[in-house]
C-alpha cells in the first residue's frame, strides 16, 4: 500500500485537480494527503521517483509535492523531467531544514514553491490553497477564451450576465423592424456597438450603416452633413452633396450623442422623421428618405426636456423602443470575460500574456469603472503594453486601480471581525449571482474550492447573533 498509487475521493472535489505526493516517509505522505483532501484535491502518492514518473505518465496530475531526497533519481532530477514532459504541472518541494540552497536550485529548475521540513499543516494548506487558486484561475481563463472564440455573440458584444442577456434579446427583436431605437447608457457602455449589432443582425445588414456624431460638429455642419446641400448653398459649396440621411439609403442612420443636437436642428430632425423627407441646405426641393434611425446618448434626456434643452416631441419620436445599457459596475460578473477578450485582442505574439494575477483581477473586480468598458479596454491595452512576463500583475495596471480599495468598509464604519466580513462578502456575492457559485467565486477573486470549503464550514457552524439578520436574508437566495 505504501508505494501504491492511491486515488482518494474527497467530499469537496469541486476543483477536480489532482496532486501527487512523492516522499519515502509515510508520515509526510499521510500529512500531505490529509491536507490535500481537505483542499478538495484527488491524491496520488508514491515513495519513489520511478513510480512518480509512471503516475505522471498515466494520470492527469496538476500539482506535485516532492521531497528532494527521494529514492532513485532524487527530487531535483524529478523536477527536470517534469519540466520536460509535463510542463503544465506545478511543483512544491519539501526540503530539510538548513538546505535552502537546494530549495533555491529547485525553484530555478521551475518549482513553484518550497516548504522546509518539519512544517506546519497550516503552512502547507496556505501554499496549496494559493497554488490551487492560481491553477483554477488559469484554467478558467483558458476556458473563457475558448467560449469566447466559439460564442456567436452580437457583433462583438461580450457579456453573459442577465442584464446583457436582456440587451441581446432586445437587439434580436428590434433588428427585425425599422422603427427608431433610442440607446441610453453611460459613456463607454457600448452604445455604438449595440447600434451596429442591431443593424448588422437585421435584414438590412447589407445596406449602409451611417454614423454621425451630433456633438462633434458645429450646428451648420451637422445640418449639411445630415440633410446634404446643393452647389452654391454656402461659401465653398462647389458641388452638391448628398446628406447622410439619403446616403444611408435603406440602411441605418446612427445619430450618436443626440442629446448634444442644438434645439433648432432638433426641430428639423423631427420634421424629417415625421415626413420621411429632408430638404438639403440651399435647396427648395425635398428628398425622400427611407433609412432607419437609431439614436444614442449618455445624457439624461428627460432632465434635458425639463430644462428646455431637448424637445419632448422629438424624444417621443425617437424613443419608440429604448435600450438601456447597464454600467459595468452593475454587471461585474462579465468583467473576467471582458478582461480575457481584451488580453487576447491586445496580445503581442512576441510577448504573449497568458493570464492575469489573482490580485490584479481582484482590483479590477473591485474598481467602479466610471468609464465603463472603454476604460477597462484601455487599462488592459496599457497593461499589456507595459507588462513584461506571461502574467499581468497589479503593477501593470493604471494607478487609479492600484490604489483602489479592494474591500469596501461597512456602511456605518463599525469594526467587524474579519471572519464576519468574509462571510458577508461571500453571501453577498452569492446573492448577486443568484447562487451561481462559480460566478460568485470569480466575483470574489477566490477559487471555487475555497468557496465550497467556506460554505461547508458555515453550514456546520451555528450563526452568531450579530450576523443573524444578514445571514438569514442572504441564505434565502442561495
Ligand atoms: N459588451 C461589450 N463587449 C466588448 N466590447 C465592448 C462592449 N461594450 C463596449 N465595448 C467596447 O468598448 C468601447 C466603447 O464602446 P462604445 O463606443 O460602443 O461605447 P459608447 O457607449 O458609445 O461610449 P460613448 O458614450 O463614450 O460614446 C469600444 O471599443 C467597444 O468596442
Ligand atoms: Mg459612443
Amino acid at each position: 500500500m505504501e508505494t501504491d498509487a492511491r486515488l482518494e475521493t474527497s467530499a469537496v472535489r469541486s476543483a477536480g485537480l489532482s496532486l501527487l505526493i512523492v516522499d519515502d516517509e509515510i508520515t509526510t505522505r499521510n500529512l500531505c494527503n490529509d491536507v490535500a483532501l481537505e483542499t478538495g484535491l484527488h491524491v496520488y502518492a508514491s515513495a519513489t521517483t520511478e513510480q512518480a514518473l509512471e503516475i505522471l505518465d498515466q494520470y492527469p496530475v496538476d500539482i506535485v509535492i516532492t521531497d528532494l531526497k527521494v529514492p532513485q533519481v532524487g527530487g531535483l532530477e524529478l523536477i527536470k523531467r517534469i519540466r520536460e514532459n509535463n510542463p503544465q504541472v506545478a511543483v512544491i518541494v519539501l526540503t530539510q531544514y538548513g538546505t535552502i540552497e537546494t530549495a533555491i536550485e529547485a525553484t530555478r529548475l521551475g518549482a513553484a514553491d518550497y516548504i522546509t521540513k518539519p512544517f506546519h499543516v497550516e503552512e502547507l494548506r496556505a501554499k496549496l490553497d494559493r497554488l490551487v487558486h492560481a491553477i483554477e484561475l488559469d484554467q478558467e481563463n483558458r476556458l473563457l477564451r475558448q467560449q469566447l472564440r466559439s460564442r456567436p455573440g452580437f457583433g462583438g458584444l461580450i457579456g453573459v450576465s442577465p442584464k446583457m442577456q436582456r440587451v441581446y434579446k432586445l437587439i434580436e427583436k428590434v433588428a427585425q423592424h425599422t422603427y427608431p431605437v433610442l440607446i441610453l447608457g453611460e459613456s463607454g457602455t457600448g452604445k455604438e456597438l449595440v447600434a451596429r449589432s442591431i443593424h448588422f443582425s437585421g435584414p438590412r445588414s447589407n445596406k449602409p450603416f451611417a454614423p454621425v456624431d451630433c456633438s462633434a460638429l458645429v450646428p451648420t455642419l451637422i445640418e449639411s452633413e445630415l440633410f446634404g446641400y446643393v452647389k452654391g448653398a454656402f461659401t465653398g459649396a462647389q458641388h452638391s452633396k448628398q446628406g447622410l440621411f439619403e446616403a444611408a439609403g435603406e440602411g441605418t442612420l446612427f445619430l450618436d450623442e443626440i442629446g448634444d443636437l442644438p434645439v433648432d436642428l432638433q426641430a428639423k430632425l423631427l420634421r424629417a422623421l415625421q415626413e420621411h423627407e429632408v430638404k438639403p441646405v440651399g435647396s427648395n426641393e425635398r428628398v425622400g428618405i427611407r433609412a432607419r434611425v437609431i439614436a444614442a446618448t449618455n445624457r439624461d434626456l428627460e432632465a434635458a426636456i425639463r430644462t428646455g434643452n431637448f424637445r419632448q416631441d422629438l424624444y417621443f419620436r425617437l424613443n419608440v423602443v429604448q435600450i438601456k445599457l447597464p454600467p459595468l459596475r452593475d454587471r461585474r460578473t462579465d468583467i473576467p470575460l471582458l478582461v480575457n477578450a481584451f488580453l487576447e485582442k491586445f496580445c503581442d505574439p512576441a510577448h504573449p500574456i497568458h493570464t492575469i494575477s489573482e490580485d490584479a483581477m481582484r482590483r479590477i473586480m473591485a474598481y467602479d469603472w466610471p468609464g465603463n468598458i472603454r476604460e477597462l479596454e484601455n487599462a488592459i491595452e496599457r497593461a499589456v503594453a507595459l507588462g513584461t512576463g506571461p502574467i499581468l500583475h497589479v503593477g501593470d495596471l493604471p494607478s487609479s486601480l492600484q490604489y483602489a480599495s479592494v474591500e469596501k468598509l461597512p456602511e456605518n464604519d463599525e469594526l467587524v471581525p474579519l471572519e464576519a466580513l468574509e462571510r458577508r462578502a461571500i453571501l453577498r456575492a452569492l446573492r448577486e449571482t443568484a447562487g451561481d457559485k462559480m460566478a460568485a467565486a470569480r466575483l470574489l477573486g477566490i477559487g471555487k474550492t475555497t468557496l465550497y470549503r467556506k460554505l461547508k464550514q458555515y453550514e456546520s457552524e451555528p450563526h452568531d447573533g450579530s450576523n443573524g439578520p444578514f445571514v438569514r436574508k442572504a441564505t434565502n437566495g442561495i
